[in-house]
């Protein structure tokens, strides 16, 4: 391995088998699963990359919390052991947990809105946070700086909003429409890239001299910390922790999956400054939505993983080798002149399948396509972020355009070796090669919402 790869701070005493099936038996898996990926069974995926979102490795510190947990409904003692963690790494009054960052997500955002047509402003909002946006009633504004669509060249900060986009939706908009901003970090749509501290603080400088409150939508916020230590100048001597104390500090709520930075298989967050009404708005509301406030949804047990998780997620050996294994697979892949949003992020590498394939048109979902070959391949499941996953103009029901078609790699937490991430960029390198024979897909059956999880497909001829 070339020295400038960190090494992983562990080593493995809990193995899970995978198995590679043949070439034969990939190619009929595929037929079966109507060439979505989603449709595999995990069974026959021998590298599974589809997210990272759930899919890590815990220490034997959490699997040994797990023993701790005190299944109370209410009071439990593990939510007490959680809340003191939350509060230590965020400084925030209220805390509330959720099952997953959905879960926080239709407890929160519902109470932000006041009236019918309000917006939320983001630098880019995730999937389900757009969804419960919508649901709630509201819009979802992105504001997004224009570097994250230069996928080629290097941009320290790609997540980073576009400031006078940000100020303009909210003149544009009237701050009394607007609902919310959310920060999201890393900015996980446009390649887990990173937001710096001086957009964070820009961004609720703005916000708080419009009244408007802010929102970090914080799934992967120590991979974030981690690049602002590294990256950002004035930064280099700060510790993790006094950095995300920094981040938090300038914004009013955290919401978080927790199945990212959080190290666990499944857990969310939400945590409030200060506002102690919308804390009892929250606390009302979970209870039926997700549970009791001392659980919301989680098991004593899960909090109990969750709140050691949360630390070491912060710990700098761990999040140097975490972005090194990411920064690793895009170098191989760099190497072999594939093209990716470059740098890497945090959790995935992003293949430009746009520029890989550029004979397979948008609606023809060029980086599902690349996703299946590279299962023919090597039994490796990556996911398209591109206009597959835009799904239809509501009103014209016309395919919408992405931007940028993206196949994403993601890389789970302290799960795979750097042995199988280079024949990830060896099976890549061989589909690479015979790009140009490569075809588009059409729908055999289109899902109405949502539809890049249950539609099925064809190739085209
Ligand atoms: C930035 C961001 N926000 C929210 C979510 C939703 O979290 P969950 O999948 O735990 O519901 C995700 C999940 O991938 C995410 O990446």
């Amino acid at each position: 391995m070339p020295s400038n790869y960190s090494l992983p701070p562990f080593r493995i005493k809990m193995v899970e088998p995978i198995r590679l099936i043949s070439s034969q038996e990939r190619s009929q898996k595929m037929i079966e699963a109507g060439y979505n990926p989603f449709a595999l069974l995990s069974e026959d995926v021998f590298i599974d990359l589809l997210t990272d979102s759930g899919t890590g490795a815990m220490s034997h510190f959490q699997w040994a919390a797990l023993m701790m947990g005190d299944e109370a409904y209410a009071g439990s003692a593990s939510y007490f052991r959680l809340e003191r963690v939350v509060k230590e790494i965020t400084g925030y009054g209220f805390v509330m947990p959720a099952h997953q960052g959905r879960g926080a997500e239709q407890v929160v955002i519902p109470q932000l809105v006041r009236h019918p047509g309000m917006v939320f402003i983001s630098n880019m909002h995730f999937d389900t946070t757009r969804a419960h946006v919508e649901l709630a009633g509201a819009h979802a504004v992105d504001t997004a700086c224009p570097e994250c669509l230069d996928l080629p060249h290097f941009h320290p900060f790609k997540g980073n909003f576009d400031l006078s986009k940000l100020e303009k939706a909210i003149l544009d908009y009237g701050r009394e429409n607007v609902a919310g901003i959310i920060l999201t970090v890393t900015n996980n749509a446009v390649g887990g890239q990173p937001v710096s501290m001086e957009n964070i603080k820009k961004v609720c400088e703005i916000a708080h001299r419009f009244q408007i409150k802010t929102i970090i939508d914080g799934a992967r916020y120590a991979e974030n910390a981690f690049f602002i230590q590294q990256r950002e100048p004035g930064y280099q001597n700060r510790s993790i922790m006094e950095i995300v104390r920094e981040m938090f500090d300038y914004a009013d709520v955290f919401l978080m999956s927790a199945k990212k930075d959080g190290l666990v298989n499944i857990g969310g967050l939400i945590a409030i400054k200060e506002d102690r009404e919308l804390f009892q708005k929250c606390q009302t509301y979970i209870v039926p939505m997700e549970g009791f406030p001392t659980y919301g949804g989680l098991a004593g047990r899960d909090m109990d993983a969750l709140a050691v998780g949360l630390k070491e997620a912060l710990d700098i050996d761990y999040l140097r080798y975490r972005i090194d294994e990411v920064r690793y697979l895009g170098d191989r892949l760099r190497e072999a002149g594939i093209p990716i949003q470059y740098p890497t992020g945090g959790h995935a590498v992003f293949v430009d399948c746009g520029a890989m394939c550029p004979q397979i048109p948008y609606d023809e979902f060029p980086a599902v396509a690349v996703s299946n070959e590279l299962y023919l391949e090597g039994g490796i499941r990556a996911v398209e972020i591109g206009s597959l996953l835009m799904g239809r103009d509501p009103e014209t029901r016309k395919n919408r355009k992405s931007d940028m078609e993206l196949m994403r790699l993601t890389i789970p937490r302290r799960t795979y070796t750097l042995q199988h991430l280079d024949y990830v960029a060896e099976c890549l390198k061989k589909v690479y090669d015979r790009r140009q024979e490569i075809r588009g897909l059409e729908f055999t059956y289109e899902a109405p919402v949502l539809r890049h999880f249950t539609s099925r497909f064809r190739p085209k001829n």
